[in-house]
């Protein structure tokens, strides 16, 4: 089966469970001093922010709404198409409403600055942005994250969310696929 060949498919483990969790606690904290008080939407970008968003939700010491959007870019392809496609939209109006994206992992950027202005256009109280995974250099836009977990180098990572054709996801740490399987 596919699935036993995964770890098969790791280059190497560049960030570990253990690395990983010290990670979001930080993260969680800084966001409960922001949000203490603001009752946010808090939007897991679907698939590859899963992982991710159930972490730190978890982790979050106020109250929060949940909701999810999934939308897709990449398809089964190594590469952005940079067409962004909603797959399911949010099921809360966030006008007036405190907003904080929960990504996995900024690329080209183009997925972030899509989501951005589509919220925007809907007029929440505030919108911020937090990133599991920055690649500078692969930015085809200005884009940033609010806060982020790790700014990465250009290496296809795969793992706790994020994929390479579906396959993946559900490692429990982020690895380097080798270049083999994807060339
Ligand atoms: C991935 C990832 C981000 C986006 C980042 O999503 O989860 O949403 O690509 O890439 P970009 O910065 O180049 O736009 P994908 O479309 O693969 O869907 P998935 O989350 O379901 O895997």
């Amino acid at each position: 089966m596919r699935i036993t060949t995964e770890q098969n498919d790791i280059d190497y483990v560049l960030y570990s469970e253990e690395r990983i969790r010290e990670r979001i606690k930080e993260i969680a904290a800084t966001l409960t001093e922001e949000y203490r008080d603001k009752n946010p939407v808090v939007v897991c970008i679907l698939k590859g922010a899963s992982f991710f968003y159930v972490d730190l939700c978890r982790l979050l010491r106020f109250p929060i709404f949940m909701d999810f959007i999934s939308v897709s870019s990449y398809g089964a392809s190594a590469q952005s198409s940079g067409v962004v496609r909603i797959v399911k939209d949010m099921d809360k109006n966030i006008t007036d409403r405190h907003v904080l994206i929960v990504e996995d992992i900024i690329d080209s950027g183009l997925t972030l600055k899509y989501l951005k202005e589509l919220f925007t256009s809907r007029r929440p109280a505030s919108i911020k942005t937090v990133c599991f995974l920055d690649k500078h250099e692969c930015h085809q836009c200005e884009v940033a994250a609010d806060y982020c977990g790790f700014s990465i180098p250009n290496r296809f990572v795969v793992g706790y969310g994020l994929d390479y054709s579906d396959f993946y996801r559900n490692l429990p740490y982020i690895g380097v696929l080798k270049p083999e399987v994807y060339a």
